[in-house]
């Protein structure tokens, strides 16, 4: 088969596309014919080795894989022909993968593989954080940064749903004008955006921070917090780690959380399953719609993948492992 190999550590230029053999499932696990993966960050770290897990090289990225059953375990519930999408650990980008029966979603009609590649890492990991970790109440006000990024502009969207104010913060009038379509109700540049956040929320300040980037918007974001707010720390695009000052958060009660998808497929499994049914209800109601600036052929992966690491990227890129996808 097909598929994008990673064959040293480094960045996305030196991805080739191989013939590799078809993925054996294990007990298990289900094979799929893969139709379409979304570019994702994680991607970068994984191929650059920096990644909090280092697959053994070679391997193939790709955290999901839209597409259909080829085989399943009996008893899984799944059949050859099923449409699904899953959560894989690495192998996407690829025209067959293999996932954990416990991690794969059967598709409801209406759900293209397209939609459910973009639906799938970015929406969940950000419904998770929101609704599980930082626990966003409908009225609350939500502020996002990196909000036109996948799980910023996913954010900005569940945040709605959840009936919350949402404030985005991003760094171009292309993407803030993206981020208030979305449905943001305020959107703030990289200038003086945490007076202006303040501003917006009176005195009140912001409930729940969602920050996908760190770096430098940390710190001033922090101070937007206010009592009893919640700031979930999901990732640093920006690649620098802030540093907490401790006090910063006893005075005014604040709590910092990390959120991190790993950490429900280690611990909490069923969450996963209720937060892809709850998508896949929203996406019906059109109370949520992933939103892709990018369309790739298999052979194009790299280019998706360098557009995110030049903060080009707007929503989600998805690969079109097939043409029917
Ligand atoms: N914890 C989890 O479960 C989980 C799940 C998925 C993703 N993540 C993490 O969330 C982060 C975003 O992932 P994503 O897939 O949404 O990425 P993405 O689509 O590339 O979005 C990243 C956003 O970060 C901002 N950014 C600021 N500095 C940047 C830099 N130096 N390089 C690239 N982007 C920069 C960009 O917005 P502006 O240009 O507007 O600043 C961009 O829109 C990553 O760190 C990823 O690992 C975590």
């Amino acid at each position: 088969m097909r598929a994008m190999v990673c064959g040293k550590w480094g960045g996305p230029e030196q991805l080739t596309l191989t013939n590799v053999p078809e993925p054996v499932p294990k007990p298990g696990e289900v094979r799929i014919d893969v139709h379409a993966c979304s570019v994702n960050f994680a991607d970068l770290l994984m191929i650059a080795g920096t990644y909090q897990t280092r697959p053994e090289l070679p391997f193939v990225p790709g955290l999901e894989a839209a597409g259909s059953i080829v085989s399943a375990p009996e008893g899984s519930g799944f059949k050859p022909g099923d449409r699904v999408v899953a959560i894989l650990w690495h192998g996407g980008y690829a025209e067959q993968a293999v996932a954990s029966v416990q991690e794969t979603f059967l598709l409801p009609p209406g759900v293209s593989f397209d939609v459910a590649a973009a639906l799938t890492s970015a929406y969940v990991s950000t419904a998770l954080a929101l609704v599980r970790v930082a626990n966003l109440k409908a009225s609350e006000v939500l502020l996002v940064l990196g909000a036109s990024g996948g799980v910023g502009l996913a954010a900005v969207q569940l945040g709605k749903a959840l009936g919350a104010k949402v404030i985005a913060v991003a760094s171009t009038p292309e993407k803030l004008a993206i981020a208030r379509e979305a449905g943001a109700d305020h959107v703030l540049g990289h200038g003086d955006w945490k007076e202006q956040v303040l501003a917006a929320t009176g005195s009140g300040g912001v409930n729940v921070c969602f920050d996908p980037v760190g770096g430098p918007l940390f710190d001033p974001a922090l101070s937007t917090l206010g009592w009893g707010g919640r700031y979930v720390l999901v990732g640093f695009a920006a690649g620098q780690v802030p540093s907490i000052p401790a006090h910063r958060l006893l005075v005014k009660h604040r709590a910092v959380l990390g959120s991190s998808l790993r950490y429900f497929r280690h611990h909490d499994p069923a969450a996963l399953r209720e937060t892809m049914d709850q998508l896949f209800a929203w996406y019906a109601q059109g109370r949520i719609s992933p939103y892709i600036t990018l369309r790739l052929p298999l052979e194009r992966t790299a280019d998706g993948l360098l557009a995110l690491a030049e903060r080009r990227a707007i929503g989600k890129v998805v690969v079109h492992v097939r043409e029917s996808a």
